[in-house]
């Protein structure tokens, strides 16, 4: 069994942000990121995604919404290769990544969009990935309207920038997609399956909506 780490820092912590550190050195996904010289543990979700739904390929153009600290723009770089493109947005800052352009926009505003748009000069993407999450507030039904409202407006985004073929992966909470939102997925994607990796907590509500084969 993995020696689970205390604190010794005699630094004046709140108790939730002790728990949370706590946890995040007993995370054998957090360790294994440091190791691997991955950004954040997050980046063993995308791989599952990946070995799943093979959808990341040579010479894919990916854009990834919500993509600080950049461990998904390091796993999507991999597969992509030099013939691809890879397009990170995020609000907060990030150190840059190695052949991966990013943009720091709040993706809910105009900026946002029409510097994501300017990026892309015209060109249409092959995948759309958005983990964005807005940091949780402790009322479980506005963490829910904030999510949710994240996936539309990537949906949205997804719907007007992706090719025929093309895909779109963005993080939901348990229930899945509203049934709204999941039946018009249904009608501009050949497949849409719902998928929750190893690698997401088993204690959080997360999961990731999986679309693929746009219809165009
Ligand atoms: C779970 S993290 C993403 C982790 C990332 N996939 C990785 O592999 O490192 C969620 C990100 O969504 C971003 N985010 C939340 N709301 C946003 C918004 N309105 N516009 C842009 N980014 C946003 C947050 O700043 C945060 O960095």
């Amino acid at each position: 069994m993995a020696e689970i780490k205390s604190l010794k820092s005699k630094k004046k912590r709140t108790e939730s942000s002790r728990r949370w550190l706590i946890r995040q050195l007993n995370d054998p996904f957090v360790q294994k990121a440091a190791k691997d010289g991955y950004r954040s543990r997050a980046a063993y979700k995308l791989i599952e995604v990946q070995e799943k739904f093979k959808l990341l390929k040579s010479g894919s153009l990916v854009v990834d919404l919500g993509c600080t600290p950049g461990g998904w723009l390091q796993v999507s770089r991999k597969y992509v290769g030099k013939a691809g493109k890879v397009i990170g947005l995020d609000i907060n800052f990030m150190e840059p990544i190695p052949g991966a352009e990013f943009i720091q926009a709040d993706f809910l505003t105009e900026e946002g969009l029409l510097k994501l748009q300017d990026v892309l000069d015209g060109r249409k993407c092959d995948i759309v990935l958005s983990d964005m999450a807005a940091p949780s507030c402790g009322m479980p039904k506005v963490d829910h309207l904030r999510i949710m409202n994240l996936l539309e407006i990537a949906y949205e985004f997804a719907l007007n920038h992706l090719n025929e073929g093309g895909c779109f992966v963005a993080k939901v909470l348990k229930g899945g997609t509203e049934q709204e939102l999941l039946k018009d997925m249904k009608k501009s994607f050949k497949i849409v399956e719902h998928f929750k990796p190893k690698s997401s907590r088993q204690d959080s509500a997360e999961q990731y909506v999986v679309a693929m084969d746009f219809r165009g």
